[in-house]
């Protein structure tokens, strides 16, 4: 099945469709009751059982008013417009049942418990480098080696192209050259914000640390870009990224459940966020 597509309405985009079952707006046009009511509209023609949106808190009320659910806060997320907050809607009920919510739960505490220790060394070998155009070829190869299954059509050097001209930043980790892992730094700088996304380590080079050191870098890249918050959405499934979140001081911040198709199917996410620099 092809990923979502990604469209822009009334000058807000959002991406819908049945791969991940849902419409979600990435981003807010000036219009949040407008965006409200096509969201609600869009998922009822289509008959998707969610709706999610990512929305500054200045403008909830108006979701609110149109039966929209807070599900997770974002601290600061929006510059000097205060938090960001995901609203969902759910159309059919049961796509709120999580028969793995205990899993999910354990991998939390896991993540939380192991928060105070430090980060593994870089072996040797291993080189964390920014990714430009050139790479694309190498990057597409890595996400079809490691995701069967995601929400952007990553797997197309196209869009990997495209991100790359609309303001996000890859980097890599290689080893004797060939790169075995990779993470993005998708930049929102009108409100300084960043999601830190698409991280992928082939699997015999897992657990070397290279997520926490391409988190690392990539961090302090947006320190020096002004960027005030990061914020990941993470499988709420995979040890590996919760414990890369909260050893590296990110705050969790909750859950979204069932709501993004990646890797196998549709998963729950976790939500994480960490203030880079004051505002
Ligand atoms: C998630 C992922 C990117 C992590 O990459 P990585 O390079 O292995 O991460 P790191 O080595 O920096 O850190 C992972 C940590 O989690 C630990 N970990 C991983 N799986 C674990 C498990 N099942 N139980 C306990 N700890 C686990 C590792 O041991 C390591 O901790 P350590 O340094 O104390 O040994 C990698 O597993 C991956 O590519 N998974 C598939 C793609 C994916 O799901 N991406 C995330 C999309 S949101």
């Amino acid at each position: 099945m092809q990923p979502d597509r990604v469209v822009l309405i009334m000058g807000n985009t959002i991406q819908h469709g049945r791969s991940s079952n849902r419409v979600y707006l990435l981003k807010l046009g000036s219009s949040p009751d407008v965006a409200a009511r096509s969201l609600s509209d869009i998922a009822l023609a289509e008959g998707y059982s969610k709706v999610i949106a990512k929305v500054p808190e200045v403008m909830l009320d108006a979701f609110k008013a149109q039966s929209f659910e807070e599900e997770v806060r974002v601290p600061n997320m929006y510059a000097h417009r205060g938090d960001g907050v995901f609203v969902a809607k759910y159309l059919m009920p049961e796509r709120r049942d999580e028969p793995l919510g205990s899993t999910f739960e354990s991998v939390r505490i896991l993540a939380q418990k192991k928060a105070n220790e430090s980060c593994k060394e870089l072996p040797a070998g291993y080189a964390i480098t920014p990714l430009q155009k050139k790479d694309v070829p190498e990057i597409v190869d890595l996400f079809q080696q490691v995701f069967k299954k995601y929400p952007f059509p990553v797997h197309d050097a196209a869009f990997v192209e495209q991100t790359m001209n609309e303001g996000t930043h890859y980097w890599g980790a290689r080893f004797e050259g060939q790169l075995v892992a990779l993470a993005s730094a998708e930049v929102d700088s009108g409100v300084k914000n960043v999601e830190m996304t698409d991280f992928a380590t082939l699997p015999e080079h897992r657990s070397t640390g290279l997520a926490s050191a391409l988190l690392a870098e990539m961090e302090s890249a947006m320190r020096t870009m002004g960027i005030i918050t990061a914020y990941t959405i993470a499988r709420a499934i995979s040890p590996g990224m919760n414990i890369t979140f909260a050893r590296a001081g990110y705050t969790y911040c909750g859950r979204l459940p069932n709501n993004t198709c990646i890797a196998n199917g549709i998963e729950s996410m976790n939500v994480w966020s960490k203030k880079l620099m004051a505002l």
